[in-house]
């Protein structure tokens, strides 16, 4: 898949990894790009940024329905159709799961999958009249293995994995290719909390989760051979990786606290 000239909607443009994909998108030939951000401030100061693109801003929460059937809407009235759509936007709130705000709870599924399930339903009418696309959901590490303290952030992702699946297979008949990408700690905003661990720049994720949906990837999992290979281990037995998770149980909770990105 090339992406000269091409047309691409993204939740979350405006910062992290999103930000470094929409950049990416643009250096590699992309020209029309429409952006969902609660931000509007920065969406327009990203805009200015780039003259010669053909944005389409759209303002507000991916939670709320209205916003993403607007965004289709606009896409449709705009432009007729859509090559890309990219499943960027993502929140997060850790810790025990006792201890989180019912709120917060609720918002993580509405954000990180709710609003994936109901912007890849109003895209496919769009994505069907390019005649060939592809989908990209950024899911996360913590979406692969069970973590305590991420229960709820790990489900939704874990659930993006599953749709991902589900939605490639669905769609392949149109020529419509779907890749879930699984970052681990990026130096983000959503990771600010972390100044001192070591962690995959936004650039690299976004390079390579969009290089991933190019060369029809199925899943760009992140964070090298130890990762898959405690992947495979918690596929395998599960009862040796708790072994794992148990031995730094405390260290893992107290560095779960306060880890909030609303
Ligand atoms: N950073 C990591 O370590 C890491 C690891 C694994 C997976 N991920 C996943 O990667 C994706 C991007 O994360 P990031 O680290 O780049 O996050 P980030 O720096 O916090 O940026 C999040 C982006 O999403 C937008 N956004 C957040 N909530 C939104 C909402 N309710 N409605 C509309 N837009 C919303 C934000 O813009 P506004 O605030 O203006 O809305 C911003 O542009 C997320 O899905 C995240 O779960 C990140």
């Amino acid at each position: 898949m090339n992406l000269e000239g091409k047309r691409v909607l993204i939740t979350g443009g405006t910062r992290g990894i999103g930000k470094c994909m929409v950049t990416e998108l643009i250096n590699r030939g992309a020209t029309h790009l429409a952006i969902i951000a609660r931000d509007k401030k920065r969406l327009k100061e990203l805009t200015k940024n780039h003259p010669d693109i053909n944005f389409i801003r759209v303002y507000g929460d991916v939670a709320d329905i209205t916003v993403l059937r607007e965004a289709a809407a606009r896409i449709e009235d705009k432009w007729g159709y859509l090559d890309i759509l990219i499943n960027n936007a993502g929140i997060l709130s850790a810790g025990p799961l006792d201890e989180l705000i019912d709120e917060e709870l609720y918002d993580q599924i509405a954000v990180n999958f709710t609003a994936v399930l109901l912007l890849t339903k109003y895209s496919i009418p769009l994505l069907k009249a390019a005649k060939s696309g592809g989908i990209l959901n950024i899911s996360s590490g913590l979406g692969l293995l069970g973590t305590p303290f991420y229960a709820v952030y790990g489900s939704t992702k874990a659930g993006l994995k599953h749709f991902s699946d589900c939605m490639r297979r669905e769609l392949a008949p149109h020529g419509i290719h779907v890749t879930c990408a699984y970052p681990t700690a990026t130096d983000t905003d959503m990771m600010q909390k972390f100044v001192d661990r070591k962690m995959d720049s936004p650039a690299f994720v976004a390079v390579k989760s969009l290089e991933g949906l190019l060369n029809k990837e199925l899943h760009v999992v992140f964070g090298g051979e130890e990762r898959e290979k405690d992947i495979q281990l918690n596929f395998e037995h599960p009862e040796k990786f708790d072994v794992i998770v148990a031995a730094n149980y405390e260290n893992r909770k107290q560095s779960s606290e306060n880890h909030k990105a609303l």
